[in-house]
C-alpha cells in the first residue's frame, strides 16, 4: 500500500503542536499519542509532549517527541505522558501561565486527549489565548456526544467481562447472589454492555430508574425458574448510590445472602483491545489533519465508521443517549 501523497502546495495552519492526556487515563491513549506524533512527522509538523495534562502545561513540563519516542507503546495501557486533574488551570491565572509556556515553546496548536473536562479546559485556553485546540475522546465511560465510542471503552468492557465471568463461576458454585459494581460516573454504557455480555439477571444504570419492586420481581422470577445464582450489574453512578446500597435493600426485603464486588480501577488498566488501538490511531491522525486544516475547538469522533468533527461545546451540552433497545434486549434475554 502506498502512502497518501502530501499536497506540497497545502500550507499547514500549524507548525509545532503540543499533545497531552488529561483526566482519567484510558487504554489506547498511548496509541493515540503515537498516531499524533507519527502523523505530524509525516506532515512535517513538530510535536511537543506535555506531561501531566494541564498541571504540566502550567509547570512547563514539556518534552520534544519524534517518531522514535513513540516506539513500542501502541500496546501499552496508561499514558506515557501521565495524566492529572488541575485545579489551578480552572483559574484565568493558571491558564495565563500555561499559555505563556506554550508560546515560549513555539507551540501553535494542541491535541487534547481526554473527556469533557479536558475539552472545557481547551476551549477556555483558546478563548483567552487563541491557541487552537482539537480533542480526541479518551475515557472508559463512553459518555461523550459526537462519537460512537471513546478510546478505552472497549477494553474496559472486556476487562469487566473477564472478571464477571470468574465471579459467575463462584456465584454458581455457592448458589449466591452477586452485585457487581462497574465504573461509569454519570453513564451506564459499561454496565449495559457488560450486563448483556455476561448474561446478568439485572442491570442498574443512572439513565434509567429501576424500582426496587421490579428488581425484586426479577429475582423472584429467577427463583421460580430454579435459578440458583444471580448477577446484578450496577453502574457506580446509579441513583440508589452504588452496589452496597442496592444489595442492602434487597437483603432487607428478601433476606437473600449476597456478595458485592466493586471492580474499580482495574477497568482502566491493561493492554488496549484491537478496537481501541485502531480507534485511537484514527482519532490521533484525524486530530493532526484537523489542526493542519485550521480547525479549532472541535472533537474528532468516529460515527457510523466515519471520522467526523463535532464542536467541543456540544460534547458537554448534549448527553449521549443510551440505546433503549439495548435495555429491552437485556431484559428479554435475562428472563
Ligand atoms: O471518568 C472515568 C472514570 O474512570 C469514572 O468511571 C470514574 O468514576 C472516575 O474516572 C474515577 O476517577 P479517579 O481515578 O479520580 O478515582
Amino acid at each position: 500500500m502506498s502512502a497518501p501523497a502530501v499536497d506540497p502546495l497545502y500550507l499547514s495552519a500549524v507548525n509545532k503542536i503540543g499533545v497531552y492526556t488529561s483526566g482519567g487515563d484510558a487504554p489506547g491513549m498511548n496509541a493515540c499519542i503515537r498516531a499524533v506524533v507519527r502523523s505530524a512527522a509525516y506532515f512535517g509538523i513538530e510535536v511537543v509532549g506535555i506531561r501531566r495534562g494541564y498541571a504540566g502545561m502550567i509547570a512547563g513540563d514539556f518534552t520534544d517527541m519524534t517518531p522514535s519516542s513513540v516506539s513500542n507503546i501502541v500496546q501499552r495501557g496508561g499514558t506515557i505522558l501521565k495524566t492529572a486533574r488541575s485545579d489551578e488551570f480552572r483559574t484565568p491565572e493558571g491558564r495565563e501561565k500555561a499559555a505563556a509556556n506554550l508560546k515560549a515553546a513555539g507551540i501553535d496548536g494542541l491535541v487534547a486527549i481526554g473527556g469533557d473536562g479536558t475539552f472545557r479546559g481547551g476551549v477556555a485556553l483558546h478563548r483567552e489565548h487563541e491557541i487552537p485546540v482539537v480533542g480526541c475522546p479518551g475515557t472508559i465511560d463512553n459518555d461523550l456526544y459526537g462519537t460512537d465510542y471513546t478510546i478505552g471503552y472497549d477494553t474496559a468492557v472486556n476487562t469487566a467481562l473477564e472478571m464477571i465471568d470468574k465471579i459467575r463461576d463462584t456465584a454458581d458454585a455457592h448458589d449466591r447472589l452477586f452485585f457487581v459494581e462497574v465504573m461509569g460516573r454519570d453513564a451506564g454504557f459499561i454496565a449495559l454492555d457488560t450486563g448483556i455480555g455476561s448474561g446478568a439477571e439485572a442491570i442498574l444504570i443512572p439513565e434509567l430508574k429501576t424500582s426496587m419492586v421490579t428488581l425484586l420481581e426479577t429475582l423472584d422470577r429467577g427463583k421460580r425458574r430454579n435459578k440458583t445464582s444471580s448477577l446484578i450489574i450496577v453502574a457506580e453512578g446509579e441513583e440508589e448510590g452504588g452496589a452496597f446500597r442496592v444489595a442492602e435493600q434487597i437483603k432487607n426485603e428478601l433476606g437473600y445472602e449476597y456478595r458485592v464486588v466493586v471492580l474499580g480501577h482495574v477497568q482502566r488498566g491493561g493492554a488496549p483491545s484491537a478496537r481501541d488501538r485502531v480507534l485511537a490511531s484514527r482519532l490521533g491522525h484525524g486530530a493532526v489533519e484537523a489542526l493542519r486544516e485550521g480547525h479549532t475547538n472541535v472533537m474528532i469522533g468516529v460515527t457510523h465508521n466515519r471520522v467526523v468533527l463535532t464542536p467541543m461545546s456540544q460534547t458537554w451540552k448534549h448527553t449521549k443517549a443510551i440505546d433503549h433497545s439495548m435495555i429491552d434486549l437485556a431484559e428479554i434475554l435475562s428472563t
